[in-house]
């Protein structure tokens, strides 16, 4: 059993003056919905997702030693340029990973990051973002250790990730990651993510996720604030004790490739997602009248077609659109045909399941 004393570096032997390690980091997507959380960013129920393949986090980490006076020094860029709006949360990061990390105030860093997904499209990059700067982390930390294990590495580097954002420990691995304890998965942890190791049927071969950008803007209640609601919220522990059990069903219908059942869970998490936060106090709203549109569209489209597309919903109004590769043409065309109209300005973006992190340099 991990603790999280075992991510707490030992002192090296080893120095490195400058270098630089480029990652890209995927973005993911839950079937069942982590929401709620203890102290440290322990989850209060485990989740499951679908890593995606081409919304992703590109990051560059450039470093050179400096005096270690137990500050943190870096620049940090936004495709090339700097963005000082970025830092306040880079700052907390890497306060909060300090402890397992204290060798990153003896380095000045510059960190120049870029998304290939428009960066105000409504697509949270938290999760892509903490992945890419935890995986160059952990590079530098290798190159200081060398005898760290694969192993060590990964379950570090989403073990940092998921201090930066929770759900970013899910983006380190493909194709599905299971984070948060649960009794039928074996090595599952609340303290970073696990890839699923049942064979995934072929169904889910290349799965296709088409996300339908609803709307753009800000939300009105952040992830951190509806997370806090989960205290004290009436549905709780009938909430958690739920996504336990859809987490066992969807386990089995990984395994067997059963769409119908499949669609069932997918949907009835996001809903319940959503019911949360419209049960909590403060009560709140995130999806928008084109949201529930699109809902119903997908509905009777599969209703009158038989095909098996389903939605999911992440904390937005945005959709995300599932369904299996062999379907992709009709669907795409069912897309273009009746969802495109409520998009906002018809955008969206078409993705598949992906195969985690990717060191580039
Ligand atoms: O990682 P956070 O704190 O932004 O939480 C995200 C939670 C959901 O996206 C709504 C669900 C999930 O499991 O990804």
């Amino acid at each position: 059993m991990f603790s999280e004393k075992d991510f707490i570096s030992k002192p090296f032997s080893t120095t490195i003056e400058n270098g630089s390690f480029q990652w890209s980091a995927p973005s993911n997507i839950a079937l069942v919905k982590y929401w709620g959380k203890k102290e440290n960013q322990i989850p209060a129920n485990p989740s499951i997702s679908f890593t995606l393949n081409h919304c992703k986090t590109i990051t560059k980490l450039a470093f050179t030693k400096k005096q270690s006076d137990g500050n943190f020094s870096f620049d940090l860029l936004f495709e090339g340029k700097p963005k000082e709006d970025f830092k306040p949360k880079i700052q907390k990061f890497l306060e909060r990973i300090e402890i397992y990390c204290p060798y990153l105030t003896a380095y000045n860093f510059t960190i120049d990051t870029e998304n290939t997904f428009p960066h105000s499209s409504g697509i949270a990059s938290s999760a892509s973002g903490m992945a890419a700067l935890s995986m160059n982390i952990m590079s530098l930390e290798k190159a200081l250790n060398p005898n760290m294990t694969e192993d060590y590495f990964y379950q570090k580097a989403s073990f940092l990730a998921r201090l930066g954002s929770g759900s970013a420990c899910r983006s380190v691995k493909g194709s599905v990651v299971v984070w948060g304890k649960h009794a039928e998965i074996e090595d599952s942890s609340d303290l970073f993510g696990v890839e699923f190791s049942s064979n995934i049927h072929t169904n889910f071969k290349n799965y296709q996720d088409t996300i339908l950008l609803v709307d753009k803007g800000e939300k009105q209640v952040s992830s951190t604030v509806g997370h806090d609601l989960m205290h004290n919220h009436p549905f709780a522990e009938q909430r958690f004790a739920q996504a336990h059990q859809n987490l066992s069903i969807i386990k089995t219908v990984l395994e067997t490739g059963n769409l119908d059942e499949f669609i069932k869970i997918v949907e009835s998490e996001a809903l319940t997602l959503h019911a949360m936060m419209m049960t909590s106090l403060p009560y709140f709203i995130l999806m928008k009248p084109n949201t529930l549109e699109i809902i119903n569209r997908i509905w009777s489209y599969r209703s009158k077609t038989k095909i098996p597309v389903c939605f999911t919903l992440d904390a937005g109004a945005n959709v995300h659109v599932l369904y299996p590769e062999n379907v992709r043409e009709a669907v795409l065309q069912f897309i273009k045909d009746e969802l495109v109209g409520f998009c906002q300005n018809g955008n969206y973006i078409c993705d598949t399941i992906g195969t985690g992190a990717i060191k580039i340099l």
